[in-house]
């Protein structure tokens, strides 16, 4: 989301240290109702997913994480094998760098130069937005060979900096410029902090038709930052904020209240097939992972992987033979998650939905 530098201190804080919490994705709150007789056979599971115009084997993105120097380079080459190995779309991340920067361009190109078969995003921050040509976004573009563009908004993140942006003023009249001018589609995501229903809405308004959750629960960019200051720094703001934002279930409902009839990507703390199978049942159309993604990339382990593996499984117990079956296998939302629905009078997009009658 910043310079090449601050892009690899974030990635080494990222991998070593605890940055996820306090706040869970919410999911937990989300129950199936097991199926004793699903009169199904895992090997007819069928997780095939329709994304800007690709087939994807799994309804996953690996979201933005990286790009801007060396060490980028290698992880985006990594990422990029892990998500055409899968078949799943890939996002580069913030390509800001390499507009300084032209001999940066590689550490993003490298993604499309070996995931030439699923769809690669481009990626953006809105505040830079303002202040970017139609050449400089024609040019994140073609760098990937991007199917689609994301514009991440962040403003949590961005104050959570000593050095970060601190005007956020004009970004949707951006974004709805971006809509007018590139002839791909424009994706609109947060980074961990979630998304209402206004600002769906408000998206929507200006012509956007992806929409990425990107809730709290998993990568905690307040925590990220408290671990970048210095001894004597101001740590007052991170500790109020440690718990802020939507988590993960309720921006997917928020969301897709507020743009029914966008794509709804929920991301953001989503580490388990059970987590991506409960996202399209509460209202998503496909999942997305980031920091899971990256310690594949950078560690070995085969998180994204298994989470494939395991939303098979599940579907099989659901009697769910396809994603879009999956969009309507019954649920029961209890707990804050119901509470925060009944409070804000939103409706569920999955009509077998049981939420417990709270007099509100
Ligand atoms: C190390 C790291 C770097 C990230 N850099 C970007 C970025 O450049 N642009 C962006 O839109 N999001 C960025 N993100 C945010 C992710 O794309 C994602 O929205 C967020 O981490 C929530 O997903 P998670 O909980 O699975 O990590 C980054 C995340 C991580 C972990």
């Amino acid at each position: 989301m910043v310079s090449g530098h601050r892009k690899d201190e974030h990635i080494e804080i990222a991998l070593r240290n605890d940055v996820e919490g306090p706040l869970t994705n919410w999911l937990e709150n989300v129950r199936f109702i097991h199926n004793a007789a699903p009169e199904v056979s895992l090997d007819e599971i069928d997780t095939k997913t329709k994304f800007l115009g690709y087939e994807l084997s799994a309804p996953l993105i690996i979201e933005a994480v990286t790009g801007g120097s060396m060490q980028a380079l290698e992880i985006n080459r990594k990422l990029g094998l892990l998500a055409s190995r899968l078949g799943i779309a890939i996002e580069v991340g913030s390509q800001r760098p390499m507009l300084v920067d032209p001999s940066l361009e590689q550490s993003y190109r490298v993604v499309r130069d070996v995931a030439k078969d699923v769809p690669v995003i481009a990626n953006i921050g809105g505040t830079q937005l303002t202040t970017l040509s139609l050449e400089h976004l024609q040019r994140l573009v073609k760098v990937v060979e991007a199917d689609a563009l994301s514009i991440h908004l962040n403003v949590a993140h961005e104050m959570a900096q000593p050095e970060g942006d601190r005007s956020f003023k004009g970004v949707l009249e951006a974004v709805a410029k971006v809509v007018e001018v590139l002839d791909i589609p424009i994706i609109v995501k947060e980074v961990g902090f979630g998304m209402s229903m206004e600002v769906a809405s408000a998206l929507r308004r200006c012509g956007v038709k992806i929409i990425d959750v990107a809730g709290a629960g998993g990568t905690n960019w307040v925590r990220i930052e408290r671990l970048r200051l210095r001894s004597g720094d101001d740590d007052s703001i991170h500790v109020e904020l440690d718990d802020w934002g939507l988590p993960t279930a309720v921006s997917i409902v928020e969301a897709r209240a507020g743009a029914p009839d966008a794509t709804i990507i929920a991301s953001g703390g989503i580490r388990k097939g059970l987590d991506i199978a409960k996202s399209i049942a509460l209202g998503a159309d496909i999942a997305g992972v980031a920091r899971p993604a990256l310690l594949d990339a950078v560690l070995g382990t085969r998180n994204v992987e298994t989470m494939i593996k395991n939303l098979k499984v599940i579907m099989s117990l659901l009697g769910a033979k396809s994603v879009e079956d999956l969009k309507n296998v019954p649920i029961v939302v209890s707990g804050e998650l119901a509470s925060w629905i009944c409070a804000r009078g939103l409706a569920l997009r999955n009509r077998r939905a049981y939420i417990p009658c709270i007099s509100c």
